[in-house]
């Protein structure tokens, strides 16, 4: 039945006492009032009556039992039992979506249905007894994307998913997820963005919007502080209230305030003893008091259950926590969950008061949804567009991070390539878990080349390649053997001896070499053989490096990777090294495009590349207590994250935050501030002018030094960023940032605001964190309180955060 027939029958046997012969029609027999007085069952497009007060009748009308229904999702096709009948529809409309809403059908309220994720639609390709494709596009992992730093690039990244969200006939794509990198090792960091706020949430603000802009929803995740894989699901970490306010949920609150995503998805841990799904502390509290939310929160999958035990046990959730909390919808959804909701809101001990509230918000969702308005999807997205946004956003977020007497770009078309590494056959486009996508084909790096008309050695590909297919297929099969959630391994590096490579050195002008690392949801990343190299990645960068060195021949090394990993002990072994990260589906062709000097990378790290893994702040109490099965994790570095340790405890890192190089130079002048006393803002210019000889594109970061006696605080915390246009040689751009109060201010626990101190404030312009070019200072008067707010995230018990000593 169409929505504006079943709304219509709603609201006639409401008001069926008042109606007026004159004000009613006749369809098929049944009585309709007439809204309009037009003749026409129109009621949905009748602006008299707003979104708001259909809700509410519809509200009203609704019993217990469908409330309930409607509060938890409609189950995961081949994961809960209860996977509701009339949910069955969003199951054969898009196959390997991961969840949707309940379809409330005598008010015509149809399913929404939300799909994964950060780095394009995962939806299953190919579909029982039908001879169509429903490929998605890969486009690069959230590292890539980050280092970016380009908030006009994502915006169009988000745009083209957005794109493929909509035509596939979803309502909400479950992404972005930006939680901050607090450790190298978590296994989800390709799909976050930086061990920084600021650079998450404003890359997550453009990503929300572009993908909005199409009239479909985001679902920004997972909030908050979901910063390691192992015993996700229980895992209770001890966070002080102003570590989590200046940096696991600054993030969030930029990425809420400028983008209004749609939905927020709750994550899996305790912070302080209490889930995130059932914290009123955060849901409530902080993101729609403090921040102004509006949108709906829905649960990750099976959060707030105590593990795979109470699933499996079917032991629910505390549904009445979750509800009161703000938790509106609970995913995927089981049925012990709709017997608790409905035993609760028979006993009141749920009320109807907040069960009504959070009814409204999945409604309210639902009426702003394309299922809602009919929208006719096409199942044809633009997939050659898109395929060409990811390739571009791709290159756009390589980071050189070396590129000793200009190894790079190499564009001599008529010399040889010697191309190493299995990965450099095998590609690695992304993550696995629900970070993965559906993509047709990814360009391998010896595809990229070839298609870039790059000369490759042909004995040794000949080599490589059935060693590579044969390896990939192995590990396929073992990932398919393991389930969903199987953990990727890397391939192992084919053996060759020193006498064969020694003939590559003498036959072609220079060696790429990749080195490749996947990771996924589900688990963490380690140390030996993943962090640090293995042994059979260091005898090929020796024998290489050794064998093209002693020929005077270059080697360049391609990291397709998706998180940190270790670059210290072998770094100087090599001429270059590009990041390419997990670029998506393009990503042979987008590296070519840079290794030929077709884009002039123009990435930076939004992460710090550390000499040791240990030196890593939180690598003294990562994943927590007991060792062998961690049930709590003490976050004790507080606000010393990433390069706010490194920085102000005078740690040297490998590459530091914000580094990137570029074929180009750049020069930074003429730094001017609108004013030497901070008032209410405070406006800056800097001229960048590109100094080398090809075009560029240069990314400006604007530290800030506070003065600290009130509490302790970094060395400098990043405030402010730019990225200039492709200047061309000799050409400048002044580039304008702006600071408001609270870039100034910093969270005094004690008297619960974010307090700006009056004192003296130094700027820094850096090229990265530690390169800086330019530097001015300015007074603010008399301390400026900010926002007072409400104390939250009660500590479960006493400790300190780390403190600096200057
Ligand atoms: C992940 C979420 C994802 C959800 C639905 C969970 O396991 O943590 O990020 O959106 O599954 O697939």
């Amino acid at each position: 039945m169409k929505n504006s027939k079943i709304f219509a029958l709603l609201l006639a046997s409401m008001l069926s006492s008042s109606i007026n012969a004159q004000n009613t029609i006749t369809n098929n027999g049944k009585t309709f009032i007439d809204l309009n007085k037009n003749g026409k069952l129109d009621l949905w497009e009748d602006t008299r009556l707003s979104v708001d007060k259909r809700i509410d009748a519809i509200i009203k009308q609704m019993t217990n039992e469908e409330k309930a229904s409607l509060l938890i999702g409609i189950g995961m096709p081949g994961f809960t039992e209860n996977f509701q009948t009339v949910g069955n529809s969003v199951k054969n409309k898009v196959p390997g979506a991961a969840g949707g809403t309940f379809a409330l059908e005598r008010f015509g309220i149809p399913s929404v249905i939300v799909a994964d994720g950060p780095a394009g639609l995962r939806i299953n390709a190919t579909r029982e007894n039908d001879n169509k494709t429903y490929y998605a596009t890969a486009f690069p992992v959230g590292t890539s994307l980050a280092s970016t730093w380009n908030t006009d690039l994502i915006k169009q990244v988000g745009k083209a998913m957005g794109n493929e969200v909509k035509e596939y006939g979803v309502d909400v794509l479950l992404a972005p997820a930006l939680n901050i990198h607090r450790n190298p090792l978590c296994g989800r960091n390709f799909e976050y963005y930086s061990e920084d706020p600021l650079i998450s949430g404003k890359i997550a603000a453009a990503y929300v919007n572009g993908i909005q802009e199409n009239g479909v929803g985001t679902s920004i995740k997972h909030f908050a502080a979901n910063n390691q894989e192992t015993n996700r699901l229980t895992i209770d970490e001890q966070i002080s209230e102003r570590a989590m306010r200046e940096i696991y949920l600054k993030n969030f609150e930029i990425a809420v305030k400028e983008s209004q995503p749609w939905t927020v998805m709750s994550s899996y841990n305790k912070i302080n003893g209490v889930y995130t799904s059932a914290s009123k502390d955060l849901l409530t509290t902080i993101l729609r008091d403090e921040w102004g939310y509006k949108g709906l929160v829905m649960t990750d999958w099976f959060g707030g259950f105590e593990g795979f035990e109470a699933i499996m046990k079917k032991q629910s959730s505390d549904v009445v926590a979750q509800m009161n909390a703000g938790n509106d919808l609970l995913m995927p959804g089981l049925s012990i969950q709709k017997k608790e909701l409905v035993d609760a809101l028979n006993s009141g001990k749920l009320s109807q008061e907040i069960a009504n509230k959070n009814v409204k918000r999945i409604l309210e969702l639902a009426f702003k949804s394309p299922v809602f308005k009919d929208y006719k999807y096409s199942n044809q997205p633009n997939l050659t567009q898109n395929s060409q946004v990811a390739r571009n956003a791709a290159s756009e977020g390589m980071v050189l991070l070396k590129n000793d007497n200009n190894a790079l770009p190499f564009s001599s078309k008529n010399e040889v390539v010697s191309l190493f590494g299995v990965t450099s056959y095998d590609f690695i486009t992304g993550g696995t878990g629900s970070g993965s996508v559906n993509n047709k084909h990814t360009v391998s790096l010896l595809e990229g080349l070839n298609n870039a008309d790059f000369k490759i050695d042909q004995e040794l590909t000949n080599l490589y390649v059935p060693f590579a297919e044969k390896e990939a297929l192995a590990e396929k099969e073992r990932r398919k053997s393991q389930g969903i959630l199987a953990l990727p391994q890397r391939l192992p590096e084919m053996e060759m001896t020193e006498d064969f490579i020694n003939k590559q050195a003498e036959n072609s002008a220079i060696a790429f070499l990749t080195l490749g690392r996947n990771s996924g949801e589900g688990g963490d990343r380690v140390v030996d053989n993943d962090f640090n190299l293995g042994k059979d990645e260091i005898a090929l960068i020796d024998k290489v490096s050794k064998a093209f060195h002693e020929k005077g021949k270059k080697v360049v090394v391609i990291l397709n990777i998706g998180g940190v990993i270790e670059t210290a002990s072998w770094k100087d072994k090599v001429d270059a090294i590009l990041l390419a990260w997990q670029p998506g589906q393009e990503g042979g062709n987008s590296v070519a495009d840079v290794l030929a000097g077709k884009v002039n990378p123009s990435g930076k790290l939004t992460m710090t590349f550390p000499m040791k893994y240990e030196d890593t702040p939180s690598a003294k109490n990562w994943l927590g207590t007991p060792t062998e099965n961690p049930k709590e994790v003490t976050y004790e570095e507080g606000i010393y994250v990433g390069y706010r340790y490194f920085n102000t405890f005078k740690v040297k890192p490998s590459y530091e935050f914000g580094f990137g190089k570029s074929y180009t130079d750049f020069s930074y002048s003429d730094l001017k501030l609108s004013n030497s006393t901070f008032k209410n803002n405070l406006k800056l210019t800097v001229k960048i002018t590109n100094t080398g000889k090809v075009s560029g594109k240069e990314i400006v970061e604007l530290y800030l030094s506070a003065p600290h006696k009130l509490v302790d605080k970094p060395n400098a915390e990043l405030k402010a960023f730019a990225k200039t246009k492709e200047l061309k040689p000799g050409e400048s751009e002044i580039v304008t940032m702006e600071l408001k109060p609270e870039d100034l201010a910093s969270f005094v626990t004690a008297q619960s605001s974010w307090i700006a101190e009056a004192g003296t404030y130094k700027i820094s312009i850096g090229a990265s964190s530690l390169d800086v070019k330019q530097s001015a200072e300015f007074q603010l008067n008399k301390d400026i309180i900010v926002k007072k707010v409400q104390p939250v995230f009660k500590a479960e018990k006493e400790f300190s955060d780390l403190k600096s000593k200057n």
